[in-house]
């Protein structure tokens, strides 16, 4: 079990939020539910099918929520019936965390040119972005008074990382899609913003050749020279998600040690 701190505290006190993406206690959607839940939070849990419900309802179990909903997004009568589930339960809602996303284990690997297929290609673009749009309209149209919307993102999305390829086209469709969100349901008092998180050890991860090597360069790159902590994600996350993150919409918050602002790497300018 993860050794994660969160604060305590009454920030998401009498709020109530549908929670996407806990596989098991290395997700980020799990660390996130939990600092949501020690602020207060009422939470309800999507996942993806009765293999993941054994590892997934112990943990919901553990911070004291219980409602979980089997859904694969790619699944028009999934999404129907998780939404309308969620209605009859509490009739309406205050924020929406995404934190999913999918590609084959031979697109994240090699070349990108090469690698990628029609079939691959949509089917990342399918679960890792359609999948946001969805949920963000009817997530929304259960915010009568205004709510919040995080999804999760990488920087492979502005720059070229190794084996990252169609991922990384994916996160550059979900960070547009996050501002046309954005623009669409500011109106209407939902914020909608995206974390790019620095890479972090789950299942997701492990999909990607050379994982590992994305992470221990990170951290010897990054200005912190450290990892990125699921405490930091998680912070972030609940900054978006409450009274704290007003007047923050449409906007990409990196969360990764300072990495991305690196042009040059120490290393390589010991030698200019
Ligand atoms: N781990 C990292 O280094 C990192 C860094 C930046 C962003 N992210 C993003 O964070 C998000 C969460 O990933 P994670 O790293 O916690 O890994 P994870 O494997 O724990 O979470 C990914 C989730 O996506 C779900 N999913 C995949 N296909 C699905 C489908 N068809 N229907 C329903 N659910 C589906 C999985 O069940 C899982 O819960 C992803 O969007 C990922 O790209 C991860």
């Amino acid at each position: 079990m993860s050794d994660w701190q969160f604060p305590g505290g009454d920030l998401m006190k009498g709020r109530r939020g549908l929670v996407m993406g806990v596989a098991n206690d290395r997700s980020i959607a799990w660390g996130i539910s939990q600092q949501l839940a020690a602020q207060g939070a009422d939470l309800a849990f999507t996942y993806q099918g009765e293999a993941l419900e054994r590892r997934v309802r112990p943990l919901i179990e553990s911070i004291g929520m219980s409602t979980m909903i089997p859904v694969d997004v790619t699944s028009d009568t999934d999404m129907d019936a998780a939404f309308a589930k969620l209605k009859s339960l509490w009739g309406k809602i205050d924020f929406l965390v995404h934190a999913i996303a999918f590609a084959g284990k031979d697109e994240l690997q090699g070349s990108f040119v090469d690698n990628t297929t029609r079939e691959g290609f949509r089917r990342a673009m399918d679960i890792s972005v359609f999948s946001f749009v969805d949920a963000a309209k009817r997530a929304s149209a259960l915010m009568p008074d205004g709510g919040s919307v995080v999804t999760l993102t990488y920087l492979g999305a502005e720059r070229v990382v190794p084996s990252y390829n169609v991922m990384g086209v994916a996160k550059a469709g979900l960070e547009a899609a996050m501002r046309y969100a954005a623009r669409d349901l500011g109106p209407r008092g939902v914020r909608v913003n995206a974390i790019s998180a620095g890479p972090m050890r789950t299942l997701a991860m492990a999909g990607i050749r050379g994982g590992r090597q994305l992470m221990s360069t990170g951290k010897q790159w990054s200005l912190l020279k450290e990892d990125t902590s699921m405490e930091g994600v998680a912070g972030c996350a609940l900054y978006l998600l409450s009274p704290l993150g007003r007047s923050i919409a449409g906007e990409v918050i990196h969360v990764d040690a300072g990495f991305h602002v690196v042009g040059v790497p120490d290393e390589a300018g010991d030698d200019v």
